[in-house]
């Protein structure tokens, strides 16, 4: 098969920041180029021009947009990845919401960018240690992504030995069982703690998000750095509606909102403050 085109990057690229919002510029053209062919292939078409027009033909390519999402997507994630933050969930933010909220009792935390779960999970492990003697509280945790196979994988919750390293032994004691059966060597996080979790498709791009009441803390993290400022800027302005007065939004540690929002203030390791 013939490579991309100048012509043909340029239409895929503007496919591709259209629907979900990530830009591939010109040094990114090789990686989308072998992404693209993985689909080309798998169709049995003969080149990227006919992909396009097939992707345009609204009832042949039912399904195949979705497909090429998650092939486009990167779902790296990891438990207590950037452990700081977790420390700071649990010694400064959650502690601050649990008193602002002393009355109404209602805790609402998004995982927005959650890939294969590691993080939703992680930061309802920390939720439940916390509230664990108080079951008076409503506490939602929603677990969101673009990606359908990264969040099937997500809401089957079932990890290899590697990929639970990072979580404490005290944690892996009370939120995960071993695997049987074809799933022996994995570990399977325990029910309760997967029904603390309410897992959504959901596109940035689309800014059609289904919470009915304030989140006090969202977690975005590794997902800016695909996105143009223009995009950012578009996604923060919701963020930052969507959260309540003082509210916190926290970044990967490559992220910043230097030059996209200057409504929030930094608290510390890439965790910002709605300025309420
Ligand atoms: C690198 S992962 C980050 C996972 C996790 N937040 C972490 O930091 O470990 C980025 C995730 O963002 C998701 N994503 C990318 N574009 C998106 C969009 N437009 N809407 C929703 N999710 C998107 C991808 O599917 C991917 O799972």
């Amino acid at each position: 098969m013939d490579g991309l085109s100048e012509r043909e990057f340029e239409s895929f690229r503007n496919l591709v920041k259209k629907h979900i919002g990530i830009s591939f510029d010109r040094t990114k053209k090789a990686v989308l180029q072998r992404k693209l062919a993985l689909r080309v292939n798998s169709l049995g078409l003969e080149s990227y021009g006919k992909y396009y027009l097939y992707l345009l033909q609204e009832k042949e390519s039912k399904g195949e947009l979705r497909q090429l999402i998650n092939t486009l997507t990167v779902d790296q994630t990891a438990f207590f990845r950037h452990l700081k933050q977790f420390e700071l969930l649990a010694n400064i933010l959650l502690p601050q919401v649990a008193i602002q909220k002393n009355t109404i009792k209602k805790l609402r935390i998004w995982s927005a960018g959650c890939a294969t779960g590691q993080e939703a999970y992680s930061i309802a492990m920390v939720v439940n240690d916390m509230f664990k003697e108080d079951h008076t509280w409503d506490i939602r945790i929603l677990a969101s992504d673009i990606d359908t196979d990264a969040l099937k994988f997500a809401y089957r919750g079932l990890y290899t030995k590697e990929s639970i390293k990072q979580v404490p032994t005290e944690y892996l004691n009370r939120y995960f069982r071993r695997g049987t059966g074809k799933d022996s060597g994995l570990f399977q996080v325990n029910e309760d703690l997967k029904n603390r979790l309410l897992f959504r498709r959901l596109n940035f791009v689309d800014f059609n998000f289904p919470f009915k009441s304030p989140v006090d803390i969202i977690f975005c993290r590794n997902v800016m750095i695909y996105f143009d400022t223009e995009v950012k800027k578009r996604l923060i302005d919701n963020f930052f509606r969507l959260l309540e007065p003082d509210g916190f939004l926290c970044l990967g540690t490559s992220e910043s909102l230097i030059g996209v929002d200057d409504r929030f203030a930094l608290v510390g390791h890439f965790v910002y403050q709605k300025r309420g």
